[in-house]
């Protein structure tokens, strides 16, 4: 059990909850939903039942390549493109249960006028520079190419399908000139480049600012993965960021000679919570103003990890020019892979919110409890701190062995024994009579409502969810050992239980309907849909939901009659993962072989593993990390090893290598690594090795940076 282990916070007057704007370009799958929307909608769901005053705010994410060029390929325009999807995004949300107050648009009016202002405030301070530069530029299609129009290989994980803004692959930030072999996506040609001027916003004059804000103040709340990105953000130097681009689609820049010109889709989006907010507050009478500039609000925005660095370095800068508050916190979350891949909805690799609402949530067989099944197993196995992996059978257990045979059981059981031992009603109970086993549950419901309450403020949302889960456990026990059905027995000359044993079973009875209301208030946040149902067994009104209500022992009244136990989860059948297995391998397979050639990784025979197979749990032991090598040298009398200083974002390691009749130290200064970061320290040579770096062997034997020039899929050794 986790407790006691966090400062108490002061309570801010009020919250503002973002989740990060998804584009509206296709459909979203559930690593998304895991990433960026489960947790935030937990998080507020909690704070409501606080009755804290919070505003949940999101809406699609509009502008950009994203959408451009989706509309190329479904051969329409980009606003046939973001009517079509926010409409799918907004549906999708709202069936699985996130609770957003708004959900806007970018396209909106009232986010270009909101996003057009912001602009001009910072051009008027004189906070962003004009500057003319050579930019690639595609002759054919007669366009510059800003971002996604281009593509070329990642400088950091040789992924051959990274664009001039991100590699999704590894989720670098990149600039289109990082590229190696550029090509643009509009005529698959080299491009050339060519003169043109944009505004940019001088990140090198925040940086201060930034380090002393995020590595000095943010250092022992924010999340380590990352605080580590920030660092190495902000340790490799600032760069100045343009923020217009030439394209048609976005915010057109509110400046006279700025013909063409729209503001970059990473400026207006995040002021895209903005106009959200405002939107919100007209519509529900509010004043939205306090939400943005009073510092007793408490802003925090959930992201996914490639969206670290907008959201904690270009945004705060941009707010800060603006006279906004900051984030108080960004937490965000590493990525959710399947069935042991990445997923990726164009390779087919996934599961959109939309398939999963359609095989589960609209069956007969499914409707909310499939919600909350599928919000319990993302959160169970959330990627707070590591990537984590979604495996239907790993979703079968976890609903089966867990939700089912822990949580469902115990209101099950407890729902149907108050009917059948205490003619459905809460029985009563006599404190005189409660025995060391009573006073102990009663202990730990408190208890838990503390630890809960204390996880969920400090974001750690899967310890919580597993917290709610023990009570219940606690709960199943409590009643094994009580074995109220054996009191029943006692019976006197009429069959009836005796006065003391009646007594005995009311007591029992009692602290499990007592409990069962309690878990109704905790799990409530994760899994809204059972929260509510189990109201409805209990004839109490959604109020009983309040926060404050849990480690009450008092929430069902004596004599008060209870509907019969409704069913709260179902299992999952062999029959159904294997159907689910079967038709991702098939979709991935159709959308791999119908993508263009160089998009296509099919793996060869030489791909082929050669090791034996290994449960995923043996590989979620390894901690694999990025890093740079600082420092290299040779090690004395050893010809193979050098002993290398790498740089982990949050500490620096010793490691020696065995590559030294491969590399230079002087030529290794500055290269990435890949690092495995939990091997057992080893002594080499006297010196203590604290990790190992991958490496490849290219097809001379030659060992080679996993990043650099050797083909994707080369054997990692
Ligand atoms: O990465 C993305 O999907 C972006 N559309 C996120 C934007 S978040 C915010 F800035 F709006
Ligand atoms: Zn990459």
């Amino acid at each position: 059990m986790v407790c006691g282990i966090f400062a108490p916070m002061k309570t801010p007057k009020r919250y503002l909850i973002t989740s990060a704007l998804p584009y509206a370009n296709g459909p979203k799958h559930i690593g998304h939903l895991a990433g960026a929307y489960l947790p935030a909608d937990i998080y507020v769901r909690y704070l409501r039942a606080q009755k804290r005053d919070v505003a949940f705010v999101c809406g699609s994410d509009e502008h950009g390549a994203a959408i451009t060029i989706q509309a190329i390929k479904e051969k329409t325009t980009p606003k046939a493109i973001v009517d079509k999807y926010h409409a799918l995004l907004e549906s999708n949300m709202k069936d699985l249960g996130i609770s957003f107050d708004i959900y806007h648009r970018t396209s909106s009016p009232l986010h270009h006028e909101t996003a057009q202002e912001f602009f001009t405030l910072l051009y008027n301070q004189g906070a962003l520079d004009l500057k003319e530069s050579e930019q690639y530029f595609d002759e054919a299609a007669n366009t510059f190419l800003a971002d996604r129009y281009i593509t070329g290989t990642c400088p950091i994980c040789s992924s051959d399908k990274a664009y001039g803004d991100q590699c999704e692959k590894c989720g670098t930030s990149l600039s289109p000139e990082q590229l190696i072999n550029p090509k643009s996506t509009l005529s698959g040609n080299p491009p050339s480049k060519k003169k043109t001027t944009h505004w940019y916003l001088p990140l090198d004059k925040h940086e201060d600012f930034l380090r002393q804000w995020i590595l000095e103040e943010h250092q022992n709340d924010w999340k380590t993965n990352v605080l580590g990105q920030c660092k190495s953000w902000i340790d490799a130097g600032l760069q100045p960021r343009a923020v217009t681009r030439d394209l048609e689609w976005g915010v057109k820049v509110p400046l006279e000679n700025a013909e063409g010109k729209v503001l970059y889709v990473w400026f207006d989006a995040p002021i895209g919570y903005i106009s959200a907010t405002k939107q919100w507050a007209a519509d529900n009478q509010k004043d939205w103003k306090p939400y943005w500039y009073d510092n007793d609000t408490k802003l925090v925005h959930f992201i996914g990890k490639d969206n670290i660095v907008f959201h904690c370095i270009i945004f705060p800068a941009m707010l800060k020019l603006h006279g906004n508050i900051l984030p108080d916190n960004v937490p965000s979350n590493e990525f959710m892979n399947l069935e042991g891949d990445k997923m990726s909805t164009s390779r087919g690799w996934s599961i959109e919110m939309d398939e999963y609402i359609n095989d589960f949530v609209k069956k007969d067989n499914g409707g909310d409890m499939m919600v909350d099944a599928l919000r319990y197993y993302l959160t169970a196995i959330a990627p707070e701190t590591k990537d984590s992996e979604f495996t239907w059978k790993g979703f079968q257990d976890a609903l089966n062995s867990e939700l089912v045979a822990i949580f469902g059981n115990f209101i099950n059981r407890s729902f149907v024994l108050m009917h059948k031992l205490c003619n459905g009603k809460v029985p009563p109970i006599h404190s005189e009579l409660l025995d060391e086993k009573d006073k102990k549950l009663i202990i730990d419901i408190q208890t838990s409502k503390e630890t809960i309450q204390s996880l969920i403020e400090n974001y750690k949302y899967r310890d919580a969810l597993f917290e709610v889960i023990d009570l219940a456990r606690k709960g199943n026990k409590y009643m094994q050992e009580k074995e109220p059905w054996i009191a029943a027995k006692q019976t006197d000359e009429n069959g009836v239980p005796t006065k003391e044993a009646q007594q005995k079973i009311d007591a029992t009875m009692h602290c499990c309907l007592q409990l069962s209301a309690n878990l109704a208030i905790l799990i409530n946040p994760f899994l809204p849909f059972t929260a509510k149902k189990m109201c409805h067994m209990m004839k109490v009104v959604d109020k009983m939901l309040e926060w404050e209500n849990a480690g009450k022992m008092n929430l069902l009244s004596v004599g008060y009659s209870l509907r019969a136990p409704e069913l709260l989860f179902r299992k999952i059948e062999d029959a159904e993962v294997q159907e689910q297995i079967e038709k991702l391998k098939i979709k991935s397979k159709k959308m791999t072989e119908a993508m263009p050639q160089n998009e296509n990784q099919q793996k060869t025979e030489k791909d082929v593993v050669v090791k034996p197979e290994i449960q995923f749990d043996d590989f979620a032991k390894i901690d694999l990390k990025t890093g740079t090598i600082v420092a290299a040298q040779k090690v004395e009398k050893a010809d193979k090893l050098l002993q290398l200083q790498v740089d982990l974002g949050t500490e620096q390691r010793t490691i020696v290598s065995g590559i030294a009749l491969h590399h230079q130290p002087e030529n290794i200064i500055g290269q990435k690594v890949v690092v495995v970061t939990n091997l057992a320290p080893r002594k080499m040579r006297g010196i203590e090795s604290n990790g190992m770096i991958l490496m490849a062997e290219d097809e001379n034997g030659k060992l080679v940076f996993v990043n650099s020039e050797v083909s994707n899929g080369s054997n990692v050794s």
